[in-house]
């Protein structure tokens, strides 16, 4: 009979041989709750993050870039699924899911509480958000949980397209007139520090880092994947001929400065109180209200379905 010390002993043993760990497989309930809390915070982060962009469907500057923002949308909610259903297969229920979003309960990513102003935010938040979000996602790629690290795959996939669909709204703003240019400038200006945030707290406030590492479920900390995208978005933003707020190169590091950052502001906007957070939480909440029909509709569907076949059985 195996007891608990020799099964952790198994699962370290398969984390540190870069064995994935699978739904069926004995882990941790450590091990299954901070994956649960991590993946699903993920998807709310999908799902939530369709709201900024959503309110820019009507207003883009030409079907071209309806059409691109549409289909970044879409393949939004399509991570949210994907990530809701590795999120199920550690043994938590959609319905729950959905219920720790819509009370408080559940996070999603800080960033999606800022108001998109002006079209050139459809660019900042292509460039920066998506941007910042494939850094962090690239390495999820190699998570020790065999369903996160599957779905991270395509996701990554389709970030690329949200990534560079963004860039180029941006670099067609930053070859335009005066006013665009300003535009451009000031919407990179108000996004830079909230994406930087997007990793999380620095090292020593993250609660979550040290199992997570021992895990496999992170490789690279917050603070080292926060630099190594200032470093690379340093280089982009040379090529819109704009800047980026605080950012200076450093000879003796070899890396790009980027200024402090406010945590205390972080954490308002984490615990409820940034610019937008009732208005997106309200409006999950209504989309899933109004969306209890279909909901009921398909289940009844399914049931139907399911007893038409029971009796073809009994018939056969
Ligand atoms: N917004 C809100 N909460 C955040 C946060 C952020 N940007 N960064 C950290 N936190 C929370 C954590 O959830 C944790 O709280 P909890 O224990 O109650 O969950 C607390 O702050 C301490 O942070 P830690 O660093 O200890 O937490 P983690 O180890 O989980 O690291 C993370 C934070 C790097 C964001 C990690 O959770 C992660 O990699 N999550 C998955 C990726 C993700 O969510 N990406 C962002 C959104 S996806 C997106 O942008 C969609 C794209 O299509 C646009």
């Amino acid at each position: 009979m195996d007891t608990t010390k020799n099964l952790e002993e198994i699962f370290q043993s398969k984390i540190d041989h870069e064995i994935k760990i699978e739904p069926k497989d004995w882990m941790p309930d450590a091990y299954r709750k901070t994956l649960i809390r991590q993946i699903s915070q993920h998807a709310h982060s999908e799902i939530v993050g369709m709201l900024p962009e959503g309110n820019w469907i009507t207003r883009t500057p030409s079907l071209r870039r309806k059409v691109a923002l549409l289909a970044k949308i879409q393949d939004e909610a399509g991570h949210g699924l994907y990530l809701y259903s590795a999120a199920e297969t550690l043994g938590i229920t959609r319905d729950q899911l959905l219920d720790e979003l819509h009370t408080g309960k559940a996070k999603y990513s800080s960033i999606f509480n800022y108001p998109a102003l002006t079209w050139a935010d459809m660019g900042s938040v292509g460039w920066l958000v998506d941007g910042a979000a494939i850094m962090n996602q690239v390495m999820l790629c190699r998570t020790s949980y065999g369903p996160y690290a599957r779905a991270m795959v395509r996701i990554c996939k389709e970030e690329s397209f949200h990534h560079r669909q963004g860039f180029e709204i941006l670099l067609t703003l930053s070859q335009g007139t005066e006013a665009q240019k300003k535009m451009c400038q000031e919407s990179i200006n108000r996004w830079w520090k909230p994406a930087l945030m997007m990793f999380g707290p620095p090292d020593e406030q993250s609660s979550n880092t040290e199992m997570s590492m021992k895990w496999k479920i992170k490789r690279e900390t917050n603070d080292e994947l926060r630099q190594r995208f200032v470093d690379v978005a340093a280089e982009q933003v040379k090529f819109l001929n704009m800047t980026l707020p605080d950012v200076v190169w450093n000879e003796s590091t070899g890396h790009y400065d980027f200024g402090a950052l406010d945590w205390d502001h972080f954490w308002n906007v984490v615990k409820g109180n940034g610019p937008c957070n009732k208005q997106r939480l309200d409006a999950r909440i209504k989309a899933h209200e109004n969306g209890a029909w279909v909901r009921e509709a398909a289940l009844a569907f399914a049931e139907k379905q399911k007893i038409r076949q029971q009796s073809q059985v009994k018939t056969a």
